[in-house]
């Protein structure tokens, strides 16, 4: 990876949608010690609303819309976006759109994202619906390196959330929601500080201070 502007590392992030985790990371970001600077906020959607708080918030924008578009078309065009702009790392946050194994590998230990549980379960959407059905007592969140498969691949950092009795999807979702904010922007640090070492899907974070507070825990 290469440094850019002021030695940190040049992040774009996707978005399809509301784009909080997408805020969480522009404003960890304004830290004067945060490792990485949101280069670009690019979305597959013209419609995503999350654009317009990236602009509020200073953030250039791009749009490459993905409907009706070949899938490699799209990846290609945005592949030729991302290296244009001289971007190091890539954070898909509700990025709704599955990308080519060709894409992904060509940004393999450079390309990560969030994902509403604790990975390997409950992979796919809708997935508050089906932690709450399930019955299941605690769900939460992962970040992960993207792989071609979906929803997979070495998990970087989790936060577990509590599922109380009588709750809905959606006071499940809101509990989720305020960790993913969280560990979003350490998993981001880490990465840009490249101190995350891969072997399998064994991801350490090189620092026995840090590797502590891996463990994420947001239960009292
Ligand atoms: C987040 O909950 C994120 O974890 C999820 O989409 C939501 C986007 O919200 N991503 C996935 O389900 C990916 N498989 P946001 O636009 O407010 O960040």
């Amino acid at each position: 990876m290469t440094d850019s502007g002021a030695g940190r590392k040049a992040v774009a992030i996707l978005i399809s949608g509301r784009g909080s985790n997408m805020a969480a990371l522009i404003d960890a970001a304004c830290a004067p010690d945060y490792p990485a600077r949101i280069a670009l906020v690019l979305s597959n959607r013209a419609d995503a609303e999350g654009l317009a708080e990236a602009q509020a918030k200073g953030i250039a924008t791009a749009v490459i819309e993905s409907k009706g578009k070949d899938r490699a078309a799209f990846d290609a065009e945005l592949d030729a976006l991302l290296n244009a702009s001289g971007i190091d790392i890539v954070c898909l946050a509700g990025f709704m759109r599955l990308l080519t194994p060709q894409f992904v590998q060509g940004w393999s230990g450079r390309m990560i994202n969030i994902h509403p549980s604790l990975l390997p379960a409950f992979k796919g959407l809708d997935v508050h619906r089906r932690v709450v059905e399930a019955g299941a007592k605690i769900t939460g969140c992962t970040v992960h390196f993207v792989v071609p498969e979906m929803d997979d691949g070495p998990v970087i950092a989790q936060a577990a959330v509590p599922v109380p009795d009588g709750a809905t999807a959606d006071d499940v979702a809101a509990a989720v929601l305020a960790q993913e904010h969280v560990i979003y922007p350490q998993a981001l640090r880490w990465l840009a500080e490249e101190r995350l070492a891969v072997s399998g899907n064994t991801v350490t974070v090189r620092d026995a201070e840090l590797a502590k507070s891996a463990l994420l825990s947001p239960l009292p």
